[in-house]
């Protein structure tokens, strides 16, 4: 738990144009104790969701999957006013989760909502849209032994050039994964994931950070897509995808740690939309 100061973390804010503001919901796994973690399981965790714990062979695989779940029921909690027991989250074909709205609605006012998870070497992202689609990834910039020169090979012609550009080390690394997580929270918001091929679209980035421009799949050209690139520690790297109406753009809200109490959020500004090619 922090001493963060209070406010207001979730619906729409006075000073947001666009309404609900997308929330970011960043927590390394720390934020939460394990004896915390495992307390809070059996009591808000589907069947299925303590199955799927039950079954890691390493206790820091359960650790993070824990951490994240609990994560996803307790902002969802915030967001709709859902007991976090109480929320039923199903699974499409491609296994991408979502909230089943109750008979009623959404309570809140909220007439949708999307949320997409991302939890990789003690980091959880979850990303909250109250209209559109989102996706969100994390990845860590020090990836050990994990090299990243397979993932590369599965990318556009124009991206692997980009990354080979850079120095090799750290700038290379840090070209691919940039390109990467913005990948794969694209394919995540579209539900597709890896089903998705990755030299079917292709991002050409800034420098140092930002999409300039997006050459969506053949089977998404109408799609208003921004995509925001967040740093939220140190080598810590992640990307959100997000769908919105052009009309009212909204703002992001990016929260850290585990969210016990309303704590205020840091305001992001979503860039305006690439061009797309
Ligand atoms: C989605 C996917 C890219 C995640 O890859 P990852 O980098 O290892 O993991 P991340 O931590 O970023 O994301 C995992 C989370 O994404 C969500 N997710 C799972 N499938 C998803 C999909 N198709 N689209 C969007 N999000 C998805 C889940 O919340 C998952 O965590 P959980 O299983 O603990 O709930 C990968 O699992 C995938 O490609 N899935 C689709 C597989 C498919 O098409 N199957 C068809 C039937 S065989």
């Amino acid at each position: 738990m922090t001493g963060r100061p209070r406010g207001t973390a979730t619906g729409a804010a006075p000073d947001d144009p666009g309404g609900a503001p997308v929330n970011l919901w960043f927590c390394p796994n720390e934020d939460l104790a394990p004896g915390i973690a495992a307390t809070l399981a059996p009591h808000w965790l589907d069947e299925h969701e303590q199955e799927t714990a039950g079954r890691f062979l390493f206790e820091r695989d359960r650790r993070q999957y824990l951490v994240a779940h609990t994560l996803v029921r307790r902002v969802l909690a915030l967001e709709t006013g859902i007991p976090e027991a109480e929320a039923v989250i199903w699974r499409s074909s491609r296994g991408r989760p979502f909230l089943q709205a109750p008979a009623g609605g959404l309570p809140r006012g909220a007439a949708t909502l999307d949320f997409n998870l991302s939890h990789a070497h003690g980091y959880n992202l979850l990303g909250v849209s109250r209209r559109r689609r989102i996706g969100v990834d994390v990845e860590r910039l020090d990836r050990g032994e994990r090299g990243l020169d397979n993932i590369i090979t599965t990318f556009s012609a124009e991206e692997r050039q980009w990354i080979d550009e850079a120095a090799p080390g750290r700038p290379r690394d840090r070209r691919a994964l940039r390109v990467w997580t913005l990948k794969e929270a694209y394919a995540k918001a579209r539900g597709l994931g890896l089903g998705l091929p990755f030299d079917s679209f292709a991002f050409h980035l800034a420098e140092d950070r930002g999409v300039v421009s997006f050459r969506p799949p053949g089977d998404d050209l109408g799609g208003d897509w921004r995509f925001l690139e967040v740093e939220p520690v140190p080598d810590v790297l992640a990307a959100v995808a997000v769908e919105v109406d052009p009309a009212q753009p909204p703002s992001v809200h990016l929260h850290h740690g585990f969210p016990w109490g309303r704590a205020a959020p840091r305001r992001l500004v979503l860039p305006e939309s690439p061009t797309v090619r």
